[in-house]
This record gives structure tokens, sequence and C-alpha cells, in this order.
């Protein structure tokens, strides 16, 4: 999957119809590192092909496995990992693959790997990860970017997370399987990505429960063994896409997404006036397009406004009617957008953590750059509502989330294609 060119689009269409939604990117990703738990053959299903993805695959080959994605079909074989170190050109491609650290000092006693510093939306430390694993009796050795991980053996025990960090409780959650006796976390992450993960553990015969509570109990298991596993919808594309047709005005249905995992998005939807039905597997939105400002949306842990979905909701505020206050209390750095969407003509004062969203009556095509994987999504669906052309160049990060973004809209009836 090598796409990359510019995104053209020309705005002011509304949107219609029924399309599928990918498979979850923040779900298969620790999905895929916990194949190592088990030194078999996994096979996973609704894989989305993006580049994080492809990613993740070339450091399961690095390690000594395979992985093969072909056609949303991961075939992942882990017999052979016997490395444990993931060099630094594979780490700067995908951030997350810290993820990998918990397993592979738990799996080969070691694990040896550079965080490549802050990146596009904020810092992101690793602390409450590297904490978690000392716990469990990890030695770690920090120098610069580098973290080295060792441990002669694992031992279950009580870990309380000083915040419900994603992939710290994904870290100590695939590490706490490999380890003697029973760990129990509090404060998890309750996010729907850490119930896939149980669920995906407990398939190869793991003994997790707990996930999405307050205290996830993990009974350390040998020999699990490899499964087939279906991964749920992605609930931050699906935000992508609702808040898009919010703003473009239209109708359409999203099949394969749980609305169970996404209720604090639909809630701001139905307060700018959209209708929503939502049954067990699907959500169909229906708006005029002439929305109305929720007063404030602040981005939180699960079950809040997910900070994933904050870039195309401040798009879709941009042309609503009123003034909207966005505090983004996740993430340091994830505004990026804004300046972009000044280019387009909607009107938004910055100031640190905060947007102020006052809506214009329209957008307008522009030349703009996107800076990170969501701020991509978010600039896609402001061309959609925008009069005119819009341009759109940094594709590589829409690419990292979106499984061929143009073609989903495009049958949802928006003129949007791919250039150069
Ligand atoms: C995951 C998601 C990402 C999402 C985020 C929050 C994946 C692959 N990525 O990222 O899309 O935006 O959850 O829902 O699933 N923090 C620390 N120390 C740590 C760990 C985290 O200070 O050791 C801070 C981070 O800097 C950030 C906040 O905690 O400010 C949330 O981070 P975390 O929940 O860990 O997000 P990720 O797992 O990196």
């Amino acid at each position: 999957m090598i796409l990359v060119g510019k995104i053209v689009i020309n705005g002011g269409r509304r949107l219609s119809g029924e399309i599928k939604v990918q498979g979850s990117k923040n779900a298969v990703l620790p999905i895929i590192a916990a194949c190592i738990l088990c030194k078999d053959e996994c096979v996973i299903y609704n894989c989305p092909d993006i580049s994080d993805v492809r990613s993740a695959c070339e450091i399961i080959n690095h390690l000594g496995g395979m992985a093969d994605l072909n056609d949303g079909i991961l075939t992942v074989n882990t017999k052979n990992v016997e490395r444990s170190e993931i060099p630094k050109e594979l780490m700067n491609k995908m951030r997350s693959s810290v993820m990998f650290m918990g397993v592979l000092l738990g799996m080969t006693g070691g694990a040896a790997l550079c965080t490549p510093g802050g990146c596009e939306i904020g810092a992101r430390p690793v602390d409450i990860h590297i904490k978690a694993l000392k716990m469990l009796g990890a030695d770690v050795v920090e120098e610069g970017e580098c973290i080295s991980c060792y441990s002669k053996g694992l031992n279950g025990c009580k870990i309380h997370l000083e915040f419900p960090s994603v992939g710290a409780t994904e870290n100590a959650m695939m590490a706490a399987v490999t380890a003697k006796g029973t760990t129990v976390i509090s404060n998890p992450a309750l996010e729907p990505e850490i119930v896939e993960l149980q669920n995906f553990i407990n398939a190869m015969g793991g003994k997790i429960s707990g996930a999405g509570t307050k205290t996830l109990v993990i009974e350390g298991t040998e020999n699990l063994h490899g499964t087939e596993f279906e991964v749920r919808g992605d609930r931050i594309v699906a935000a992508t896409y609702l808040f898009g047709v919010a703003g473009t005005g239209g109708n359409i249905r999203l099949n394969s997404v749980k609305a169970e995992d996404m209720e604090a998005v639909l809630s701001v939807l139905r307060e700018t006036g959209c209708e929503i039905y939502a049954n067990e597997n699907s959500i169909s939105v229906w708006s005029d397009g002439k929305l109305k400002s929720p007063k404030r949306v602040r981005t939180q842990v699960f079950p809040g406004f997910p900070t994933d979905a904050q870039a195309p909701l401040t798009s879709c505020l941009s042309v609503a009617h009123g003034t909207a206050v966005i505090h983004e209390e996740i993430f340091e750095n994830r505004f990026r957008h804004v300046e972009e969407l000044l280019k387009m003509g909607a009107d938004i004062r910055l100031d640190n953590r905060v947007a102020v969203v006052c809506g214009v009556p329209c957008l307008y095509g522009a030349n703009v750059v996107a800076r990170e994987l969501r701020g991509a999504g978010a600039l896609c669906i402001a061309g959609l509502m925008a009069k005119g052309k819009t341009v759109m160049e940094g594709t590589e990060y829409l690419d990292r989330g979106y499984v061929n973004i143009e073609q989903a809209l495009g049958m949802l009836g928006a003129d949007i294609k791919r250039e150069g």
C-alpha cells in the first residue's frame, strides 16, 4: 500500500449512502504485538491496510516472525521470534511500537528500543509503562532515547496506574500474561481497545478479566495457542465520517461499528442538531448541514470525548452557528489543523490547549498541509464542507490510519481523489 500524493477535493456536496467502517487501528496494533505471546500462528480478520499496520508487520518480521497482510486478512506467525531489539528506523516509522516492550520482555527476557522523543501531537513520555514493568520485576535502563529492559522472570503483583494510559495498560497486560501468578491493575484505561486486547488474549487461552472496568485481573499463563480473531470497526474513522456528514449535510449509514464505543461523539452530534439512529452494529446520521454549536467540549479518557476525534470535530464546528470552546485535555500539541482551517476561512482563536471556534457561514477551498493523522482526516472533511477546491498535502499522515479515504468518501458521493 503506497499511496502518498495529494488529496484533491471539490467541496459542497451532501453525503449519502452506506459503507462498512474499516477495522480499528488502535485495536489491531496491540493485537499484533500480543501475537508474540503464543509462538504460534494467528489469523486476524478485518485488519486495516494502513501504514501503521505495515510498520507493525515489519517489526514482527525483523524480530524473526512472519506477518503477511492480504485482502484484510493478517496472518502472523511468531514461532521463531527470538530477537528482542527494535532498531531506531522501525521505531521512527510508528511511535506506538513501544507497545512491543512488555511482550518482548516477558517472552524473550529483554526488550531494547528507542523512543523517538516527542511526536506530532506531544511529548508522549513512557514513564508509566516503565513503572508498571518495574513493578512486575523488570530492570530498566534508560539512556537518552534508548530503553533496555531485562528480566529473569516476571512476577504477578498489584499495579496502580497514576493515569489510565492506553499504551501503559496494554504493555502491563501483555507482560503480566507472562508473569508467575496474578497481576491486578487498578486505574487501567477503559477504552474499547483494552476490551479487544483482553478478548484476543483470552482467545489464545489467556485468563484476563475486568477490561472496561476499574480493575483488570491477569493470571499468568503459559503455552498460549494461535487463534482466529475479527477486529471491531474503527470508532475514530467512524467519528470522522459522522462529523463530515454533519458538516456537509446528508444521510449516511455506517456498518460494523458499535454505538456503545462512541456515545460521547454521538451525544455531541445530537447537540449540533443531527439525528442519530443506532443499533448493535451500525450507526445512521442525518444532518441538514445547519448545525448549532455545542457550548463546550473537553477531550477525556474513555468514556469521555476522544482526543482522536477532536480535529474532525473542530472542522465540523467551524461552520456551526454560535461559538464552541474545545479543550484538549489529553495531548499538549493537538491543534495543528487549526492554522490550516484558518486558511479556509474558519474563525478559530487558539490559546494553548483551548480553541474557541466561532462558526462561519461557510469554508472556502484552499491549499492545506496535514501534520498529523487525525488532523489529516479533519482537513479532508473540511474540504468536503468548503466551497471550491481544496488540495491537501501530507497524505502520508492520512495513510497511517485511514484505508483509502478517497474511495470510502467517494462511495458516499464526495468529489475527492488522489493526484500525483
Ligand atoms: C493511544 C492511542 C491514541 C490515542 C491515545 C489516547 C494507540 C496506538 N494510540 O495512544 O490514538 O490518542 O491512546 O486515547 O492506541 N502519558 C504519560 N506517560 C506515559 C504514558 C502516557 O505521561 O507513560 C500521557 C501522554 O503523554 C498523554 C496521555 O498520557 O498525554 C495519554 O496517553 P496514552 O493513553 O498513553 O496514549 P497512547 O497509548 O500513546
